[in-house]
């Protein structure tokens, strides 16, 4: 018997004979109605197509402003911020521990100078951006939201998301900085701080695209992911906040892969389970807490370093299978991704694969075309009666951060990962151009190089910003945020003022650091 990523049998639970006299309206209710199985809005794509939102950033901030721009001007129609590693991580460029990877993986940010360079000509007002950061996700939250100020435009006009979502980082992706407890502390000020100054802004981004690179199959991928769903909103309702304060603006990213039923079902299934939970655990009421927009990236796990043209159409039904299953927001990767960072013409490229896909195709003509057919009701029930015995399992040992804590997680998704790379090795598993239809030699191929001397330019900046600011002030509003860290305020107030005053990235988490400590894995030796 098959089976499918999830490890069910792809044998149909049932067959058309089943659904004979099926309404998908009686029985799974309408798009853009709880439990939104069939999409959360009535229309979907036939109201407004998906937001087409590249990943991007490398270099300096002027390098990845060229580059939004470049984005824009091909019809990108939302931004999508990467950044290095020692802004994600919270030091400064200058930082002996950053050397090496200074705008390396994403764009170096380390004050507010940098984040006016990094949206210079672009209206926050107009566009709506989202920014792949988790512990430091608040200083970045406040750097856009200060710019947004410089450029006149209103906090509540502001529109976009900070991923935010550092338990999945514990799990998957590593970029944490703080232990659990005051990491959940940060996440719930920055949900109080946007109820009350950015309403408009999504808080996080509750992810499962990591985990799912990690070797996550589609079940545990959402199961995983919904379990971190719920101990956010366990702890912003533990710290006095109602449900419909912060729920409609919780979003949630996950990933595309090639196996495309599969996928539309998991992305079905997981709008269901969602819809229930926050219903019925947190006694939910206003339909939009209760309803799952996601953002989708397709599978940079499946790209190929041979005949890298081939991921052109991995991406392609990658990404028909995240509209397919109705994403919100999407990112298609560019076929050079397993090689290097993506050239113009290569990101290009996988923004125009959406916009075939929305402009030339007729899957934005008709809402959740899947309604009513046997395989994909069949793999949904699966996949969601999959994940639910996880998140079950989860819950027994009291939640996600404790099932963090145990290492459960992690221990589910490497062994996931080992049956993949056995199966690939075998055979059993075909990767195209890996281990069939090889070439006996790969053809030449010129990757994008980030320029070494960047790190240099950036702490000349630094030091700069430095010499030119008011350096009592910075120590004065790093003394008040290093209080109400202390204390049980809300951290983001302090932490805007010494960022407003010049202070840097790097300075404002080690001042968080000297209160809160770092986080050491249990298993780190
Ligand atoms: N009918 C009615 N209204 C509609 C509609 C329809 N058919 N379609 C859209 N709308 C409305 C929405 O209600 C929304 O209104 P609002 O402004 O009042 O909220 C507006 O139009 C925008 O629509 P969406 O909110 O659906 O779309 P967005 O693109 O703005 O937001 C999101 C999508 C998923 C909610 C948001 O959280 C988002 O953009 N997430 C992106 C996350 C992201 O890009 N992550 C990248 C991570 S990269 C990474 O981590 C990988 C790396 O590590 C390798």
């Amino acid at each position: 018997m098959a089976l499918s990523e999830s490890g069910l049998p792809i044998e149909p639970l049932y067959g058309p004979e089943a659904l004979e006299g099926w309404n998908p309206e009686t029985r799974l209710g309408r798009p853009g109605q709880y439990p939104f199985t069939r999409g959360v809005y009535p229309s979907m794509y036939t109201g407004r197509p998906w937001t087409m939102r590249q990943y991007a950033g490398f270099g300096t901030a002027a390098e990845s402003n060229a580059r939004y721009r470049q984005l824009i001007a091909h019809g990108t129609t939302g931004l999508s911020v990467a950044f290095d590693l020692p802004t994600q991580m919270g030091y400064d460029s200058d930082a002996p521990i950053a050397h090496g990877e200074v705008g390396k993986v994403g764009v170096a940010v380390d004050s507010v100078e940098d984040m006016a360079v990094l949206f210079d000509s672009i209206p926050l007002g107009e566009v709506s951006t989202s920014m792949t950061i988790n512990a430091p996700a608040a200083l970045l939250l406040l750097l856009y939201q200060l710019v947004g100020q410089a450029q006149g435009v209103p906090s509540d006009r502001l529109t976009g998301t900070v991923q935010n979502d550092v338990l999945k980082e514990y799990i998957a992706r590593g970029t944490y900085i703080f232990p659990p407890k005051p990491s959940l502390r940060l996440i719930a000020d920055v949900f109080q701080y946007c109820k009350a100054e950015i309403p408009r802004w999504n808080t996080i981004s509750i992810s499962g695209y990591h985990m799912a690179e990690a070797g996550a199959t589609p079940a545990q991928e959402i199961a995983f992911t919904l379990a971190d769903g719920i101990e956010y909103v366990r702890t912003a309702v533990a710290a006095g906040m109602d449900v419909d304060d912060f729920g409609p603006r919780l979003s949630f990213f996950f990933v595309s892969r090639t196996t495309l039923l599969e996928e539309v079902a998991k992305f079905r299934a997981a709008r269901r389970i969602w819809a229930r939970v926050m219903r019925e655990e947190f006694g939910a009421r206003n339909p939009k807490s209760l309803m799952l927009r996601f953002h989708t990236q397709t599978a940079g796990v499946q790209l190929t370093a041979q005949q890298p043209e081939v991921n052109l159409v991995r991406v392609s039904v990658q990404a028909l299978a995240a509209i397919l299953g109705g994403t919100q927001s999407l990112h298609t990767n560019s076929f050079d991704e397993a090689l290097a960072l993506p050239t113009e013409k290569s990101a290009r490229l996988a923004l125009r694969t959406q916009q075939v896909l929305a402009y030339e195709t007729d899957v934005t003509a008709t809402v959740d075309p899947f309604a009513g057919s046997y395989a994909v009701e069949s793999l949904t029930d699966q996949v969601e009666a999959a994940a639910v015995e996880l998140m079950d399992r989860v819950e027994e040992m009291g939640g996600a951060v404790a099932a963090i804590e145990r290492g459960f997680q992690k221990s589910e998704i490497e062994r996931s990962a080992y049956r993949i790379q056995q199966e690939t090795d075998a055979g059993t598993r075909t990767v195209v151009g890996v281990n069939r239809f090889q070439l006996d030699e790969e053809e030449p191929y010129e990757p994008l190089r980030v320029d070494p001397a960047i790190e240099a330019r950036q702490a000349d900046r630094l030091a700069k910003l430095r010499a030119d600011r008011d350096s009592a002030a910075v120590d004065r509003a790093l003394g008040a945020l290093r209080r109400t860290a202390e204390g049980s305020g809300n951290v983001l107030h302090p932490m805007k003022e010494a960022l407003a005053a010049r202070a840097t990235v790097g300075e404002v988490c080690d001042a968080l650091r000297e209160v809160w400590g770092s986080y050491v894995p249990a298993d780190s030796f």
